[in-house]
């Protein structure tokens, strides 16, 4: 039969039956004959040297094969910092080569066993001495003597910019707000631990690799270059065909892979490394705190007449990562005076990576929060106040260009409607139900849409039956069902006779799964290779045809993707518990491909933003840089009880400028804004504004 509406429909996940049965192999699964296992070796200081390191204990416990320190470590190189040539490693540096500590947690050896519980044995019986100094982990402190290259740019944007002329506009503008927000150290968490499963050729000509990679050929890119692999000599191969999530922490390339790699080599046989839910804090990424000046300046009515945002954050002492906080603000409203501004620390901690809307996500929580200071020193509602001030061009080209397509006023209107926004309190702390006080908030949330070439190869067999193959990956969120639909839409062939390999560098190539860009990367080279299909050859005659679609060419036309997000919450004015108690979102993302997995991915986007603004943090202690919540009992973050109400709704336009589908991407949209929602929600039923997250109940009370 010939499918009808593939492109849109809630399809279930093409996938689902091997993850709920136990079938999908993720790469910590991965068990090959006579493979042994890796435990790393890690700091139990923040910032100093290595005086010693004693092994010998180690090395003679039971069923111990190695124990790699500084002292017997093949070299290692650092892998490449260049995202465009798909060869970015997460740190310009690698472990096991000098005896700097640069911050807790570091690999500072690597013991490999027969089984996982005699190499972590061992890995507790080396023992260090260092000579240790006081590290720096306070972002206030840091930011003080910035010791780090002050970068002009992230993202291809200017991070100092400015437009009009800020200090004359807010010198005359009636109503200021002026306010700093915080946000906290965040750690990405997904469910499956980050792990590496590394084997060589008996000659050593070719190394495969089961690794959780949002971006396998990336990794083999940098994993290489950190071995000192020529890969015209050595073949590597990366595989990734199933993860537990990533959020951003497997985008780029870590050390810890490329010393399983080497590991095996000097042994001779397979070796494993998953890290331990307490490494993960450490060795793959986080979101950096930031702490952000906002000043706003507007007329009595409330339109925007100038805007300044500054932001502080730091990087790791090894690696210059920018999370681009200001952004988002040069680009959410119509203002004529504007000016972001950046300043960058280095701290003794891990390397931040890129997290889950890196940038706009702790952006938009300090300008959200600011617009809804402004809607109330104004009394002008908070959504007639962004209505106000909308952008209907991008204001980065002094209204110039046109957006690709914008709906961030049908979002406003949905979302009133549907969330019943009329009958929200209009005084701060005036609605009680018994001890539980109410509170309405909204935000705005944005996101760029981007895609990146990809190269796909689709294949007809004579029996009725496609099948995709691309190096791209599923990382819990639909790509293997919704590059069946494109191919299904395309052929005219029910799903069920379409099936996909992902995420394997013997696959074409593809960029990373990350910038909510895989949909908008990958549709488009399947839709390209089905068409060539079905003109050069008949309908069903079998038959392969592989293409590379470059990325969207610049079009006159500015690609954005909007939202509006609505909170209700009760706080309970005794105990300052606060519960989310419903959570709307509206989301203006161009064509929804299948409507069940965008709405399940939309469904973590907003977790994740109700755990920013109530619970998640990373503590380090101040004095020994140590950090303090490195598990799933001490980082908290929402679980099924903490989860009421949340809804989900999509305008489903297609963008007709951006791409052959319309479809924008959506991964990262709904955690922009999320948190601001329930902050001015948590005002709007106290009183209290709550600049620093997250929102803890000793905070209100
Ligand atoms: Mo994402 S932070 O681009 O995986």
């Amino acid at each position: 039969m010939i499918p009808k509406n593939v492109i849109g429909a809630g399809i279930d996940r093409v996938d689902g039956p091997l993850k709920v049965t136990g079938g999908a192999k993720y790469a910590g699964d991965v068990s090959l004959d006579g493979m042994v296992y890796a435990v790393p070796v890690t700091s139990t200081i923040a910032r100093g040297n290595i005086a010693s390191m004693d092994t010998s204990a180690a090395v003679k416990a039971p069923g111990v094969r190695i124990v790699m320190t500084r002292e017997n470590a093949p070299p290692l190189f650092k892998g490449g910092n260049d995202y465009d040539d798909a060869c970015q490693s997460g740190e310009d540096w690698m472990p096991l080569q000098d005896d700097e500590i640069y911050y807790d947690g570091q690999i500072i050896g690597l013991v490999v066993a027969d089984t996982l519980e005699r190499a972590i044995h061992a890995a507790d019986l080396v023992e260090t001495s260092y000579q240790s100094c006081r590290p720096m982990v306070d972002l206030t402190a840091a930011l003080k003597k910035p010791d780090a290259t002050q970068p002009a740019t992230a993202l291809g944007q200017p991070l100092q910019y400015e437009r009009g002329d800020v200090d004359k506009a807010l010198a005359k503008s009636p109503v200021r707000i002026d306010r700093t927000y915080t946000t906290p150290v965040q750690h990405h968490n997904p469910l499956e631990p980050h792990a590496s499963v590394a084997e060589w050729s008996d000659d050593g000509s070719s190394l495969t690799l089961h690794e959780t990679s949002q971006w396998v050929v990336n990794s083999r890119n940098s994993i290489a270059r950190m071995l000192g692999i020529d890969q015209s000599k050595v073949t590597v191969r990366v595989l990734s065909p199933f993860l537990g999530g990533g959020f951003g922490s497997k985008g780029y390339a870590w050390a810890f892979s490329a010393l399983t790699a080497a590991a095996a080599r000097e042994l001779g046989c397979p070796v494993k490394l998953v890290l331990s839910r307490r490494q993960m804090y450490s060795l793959n990424g986080h979101r950096p705190s930031t702490t952000q000046a906002v000043t706003l300046g507007s007329d009595r009515r409330g339109r925007l007449k100038a805007t300044r945002h500054l932001c502080g954050t730091y990087t790791s002492k090894v690696f210059q990562y920018i999370e681009p906080v200001v952004l988002s603000t040069q680009l959410l409203y119509k203002c004529s005076s504007l000016r972001t501004g950046f300043d960058l620390a280095r701290m003794n901690t891990g390397t931040p990576t890129p997290m889950r809307g890196p940038g706009e996500t702790p952006g938009l929580f300090a300008l959200e929060s600011a617009m809804d200071e402004l809607a109330f020193a104004t009394g002008v509602d908070p959504i007639d106040l962004r209505r106000l001030n909308y952008a209907e061009r991008d204001p980065r080209t002094n209204n110039r260009q046109r957006w690709s397509s914008k709906h961030l006023n049908e979002c406003y209107d949905k979302g009133a409607e549907e969330f019943g926004w009329k009958d929200r309190p209009k005084k701060p702390a005036s609605r009680r139900d018994g001890r539980w006080l109410i509170g309405y908030g909204m935000a705005s949330a944005t996101y760029p849409a981007q895609n990146t070439s990809s190269s796909v190869k689709v294949s007809l067999t004579a029996d009725g039956r496609a099948e995709i193959e691309v190096a791209s990956h599923d990382l819990g969120t639909g790509t293997y069902t919704i590059l069946c639909q494109f191919a299904a839409n395309e052929l005219g062939l029910p799903v069920s006779k379409v099936s996909c390999r992902l995420a394997d560098t013997f696959l074409p190539p593809s960029p990373c799964a990350g910038g909510s860009q895989t949909v908008a990367s990958v549709g488009p080279a399947v839709i390209a290779a089905c068409k060539n299909l079905l003109t050069f050859r008949k309908a069903g005659m079998p038959g392969e045809e592989t293409v590379t679609i470059p990325g969207s060419q610049p079009n006159g036309f500015s690609w954005q993707s909007f939202g509006a997000q609505f909170a209700e919450v009760r706080v309970d004015a005794a105990l300052g518990r606060i519960r989310v108690h419903r959570f709307l979102g509206i989301y203006d993302v161009g064509q929804i491909i299948n409507e069940k997995t965008a709405r399940s991915q939309v469904h973590g986007g907003i977790i994740q933003g109700i755990g920013m603004a109530l619970m998640e943090a990373t503590a380090f202690d101040p004095y020994f840089g140590r950090v303090m919540t490195p598990n799933l009992a001490d980082y908290h973050f929402p679980v099924n009880a903490d989860i009421h109400g949340i809804r989900v709704s999509f305008i489903d336009e297609p963008d007709p400028h951006f791409g052959p589908m319309g479809a924008r991407g959506l991964g990262e949209l709904p955690l922009t804004g999320a948190a601001a929602a329930v902050a001015n929600a948590v005002f709007n039923a106290t009183g209290i504004r709550v600049r620093d997250l997250p929102i803890l109940p000793d905070t209100i009370l």
